[in-house]
């Protein structure tokens, strides 16, 4: 939520901002701005509500004086609507300095009170104008920028990341951070700072991943990290492994169809590298055995779509390395005091690794002594960082909101995972591992294979189907978090109803809904694979038709026994029935895609939503 950016450099800052904010743009995009400090000591400031495009629009008819320093946010609203008045930057009431934000003052009330109190007046509905006024008192007291911000921060209670820069100290951009994301880039004679390593990437590939409660200070060619008391801490430096082109949509007409069309390679690319001669070895988890022997059950904790994929983990674990696994929404998780010590490992799933409910979940495991995983595909992020152990998906940088190939190249993880927690436990033989390694590693063909197969025809039927008012998904096992994964993208991107359910559950309730008419996609189990539950989610079909329902059924090839009561049937590959998953959200994924373009909505940002959600 919110996307910050500052530079430093020979180079005039403004259109450095606007490429970097393009880049984070996904994280917000009810408002931007730009504030740029030049030689001359002059502090310039435009902020307009809307899309990046309006503020693009505004700069380019009247432009700001051109400055090498300069700070750029995209707002996601949480104080404050999204109108041009609380857009950032937010100026100090000298109006000589300037202050970006990404997070929530909890104690802003307070603080404004106080403010309001000595006598200063307020502009903004927002908690970060509190920031900036209170950093421009102590600036106008200490006539230095990093301990202003030493003395600000030790006031604000919540998660912040904080820039500022100040007119009387042209070429330094300062910036802390607690619980909220903040990385570095270096430069050859500038320096970057950013929510993440897409707002610079073009430019440099070396970073810095800032710990918990630092400061930053950049200038043209220095780097200084302090904790928030004041001593100079260690910077973990780290390479980006992707570079800019794979953040550019390349042709397509949306970030969505791209990622989609790239889950083929987010799945072979989170399997390289852990894999050798049917072997599955983690190189991140050398060492780490103790953590998988020693634990007596695992909690995934994750948000949405990761969630999702942590309930196909929860099979996974549970049937190779037979360790008991619950999935909990980390929000929930969090304030509902759980049973946990330092016989849980808890695994958090998080794309974006920025999740305020999900590294809250993840602190809280480690105050209460439980081991924590990270399974993370984003570099130097939070959750990563806060965590005992590390498994990166390596899908590449996702930009639509809706989170795609993320999904599958969670699941792909965690199946690695609960391979190779397996083999520690001793309870998978190295003939069973060396099979579903196998099918593991044939995964990213036989989606290949889907997309290859389907899109066309998905993408006609959500055409036809774009006046429709509600969709239903139904699954079974690890089909059950497909079709709830199913109804969020579709509510996520197009705005109507859905809802998914477990097929077993419909005759307890759901099954009322069904009306003539009313579309429902089915996922089938495997015939081959699982014939009982087949046979279970076929008669879940056939209630449902003989009740006016439009069933559009994703089956394995060659599965006939559908083809009676679907009006629609998409085909997927056969796999073993956890590898199932991993083919089947492929067309719900499309369907969504699908539907919204046929309904002309903005697919890779959705009105309400913001891709990074650090706020609770
Ligand atoms: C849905 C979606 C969200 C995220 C959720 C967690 O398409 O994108 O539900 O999955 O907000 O985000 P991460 O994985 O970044 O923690």
């Amino acid at each position: 939520m919110c996307g910050i950016v500052g530079y430093v450099g020979p180079r005039p800052s403004q259109d450095i901002l606007l490429a970097g904010l393009a880049r984070l743009e996904y994280r917000g995009y009810d408002s931007a701005g730009v504030a740029i400090v030049d030689g001359d000591g002059r502090l310039g400031m435009r902020k307009r509500a809307g899309k990046l495009a309006v503020l693009r629009d505004d700069l380019a008819l009247a432009p700001l004086p051109a400055g090498a320093t300069g700070i750029g946010h995209t707002r996601w609203a949480t104080h404050g609507g999204p109108t041009d008045g609380n857009a950032h930057p937010h100026l100090a009431d000298d109006d000589r300095l300037a202050v970006i934000h990404n997070g929530i003052i909890e104690n802003f009330g307070a603080l404004k009170q106080e403010l309001v109190s000595e006598g200063y007046t307020f502009r903004s509905e927002t908690d970060t104008e509190v920031a900036a006024v209170l950093l421009g008192r102590e600036y106008r007291e200490t006539g230095d920028l990093v301990e202003a911000f030493r003395r600000t921060v030790g006031r604000l209670e919540g998660a912040f990341t904080l820039l500022a820069v100040h007119q009387d100290q042209p070429g330094l951009v300062v910036g802390a951070r607690r619980n909220s994301p903040l990385v570095i880039g270096l430069g050859v004679g500038e320096n970057f700072l950013g929510s993440d390593v897409a707002a610079f990437v073009e430019h440099t590939r070396n970073a810095l991943a800032i710990g918990q409660d630092e400061i930053v200070a950049i200038t043209a060619d220095t780097v200084t990290v302090t904790n928030f008391d004041g001593h100079p801490v260690e910077v973990e430096p780290f390479e980006v492994t992707w570079d800019a082109t794979a953040a550019d949509k390349g042709g397509w007409s949306s970030f969505m169809a791209k990622e989609i069309a790239e889950e083929p390679e987010a799945v072979a690319n989170t399997l390289r590298g852990r894999i050798h001669d049917g072997v599955v070895a983690i190189p991140e988890l050398d060492g780490l055995d103790h953590l998988f022997r020693d634990a007596q059950r695992i909690i995934i904790v994750a948000c949405g779509t990761a969630a999702y994929a942590g309930q196909v983990g929860k099979y996974a674990i549970e049937q190779w390395a037979r360790v008991p696994v619950d999935v909990e929404l980390a929000h929930e998780f969090r304030y509902r005091d759980p049973v946990i010590g330092p016989e849980t490992l808890v695994v958090s799933i998080s794309q974006s690794g920025e999740t305020m409910d999900t590294l809250m979940a993840v602190k809280y495991a480690r105050e209460r002594g439980a081991r924590t995983l990270s399974i993370c595909n984003t570099q130097g992020a939070t959750i990563p960082r806060e965590s005992d152990a590390i498994v990166y998906t390596h899908a590449g940088p996702e930009v639509a909101v809706a989170s795609t190939k993320a999904f599958v190249a969670q699941i792909a993880a965690l199946e690695l995972l609960a391979l190779h927690i397996g083999r520690i436990r001793g309870i998978l033989s190295s003939t069973e591992i060396a099979h579903h390694v196998r099918e593991l590693e044939a995964v990213p063909a036989k989606i290949q294979h889907v997309l290859d197969l389907e899109s066309e025809r998905i993408a006609q039927l959500a055409h036809w189907m774009a006046d429709t008012r509600s969709v239903l998904f139904l699954g079974r096992n690890v089909g059950f978090p497909i079709a709830m994964e199913g109804a969020l993208k579709l509510k996520e991107i197009t705005y109507i109803h859905a809802e998914g359910f477990a097929a077993g559950e419909l005759k307890h309730g759901p099954i009322a809904l069904i009306e003539p008419g009313q579309p429902v996609f089915v996922l089938v189990p495997s015939p081959r694979e699982s014939p009982v539950l087949h046979a279970k989610v076929v008669s879940n079909i056939e209630e449902i038709q003989a009740r006016g329902a439009r069933v559009i059924a994703i089956a394995e090839e060659g599965d006939v026994a559908v083809l009676p009561s679907s009006d629609e049937v998409f085909r997927i590959p056969l796999a073993g029935p956890l590898f199932e998953p991993l083919l089947a959200v492929v067309p719900l994924h499309l369907f969504a895609l699908g539907l919204a373009t046929a309904r002309g909505l903005d697919v890779d940002q959705p009105r309400n939503l913001a891709k990074s959600v650090t706020v609770e």
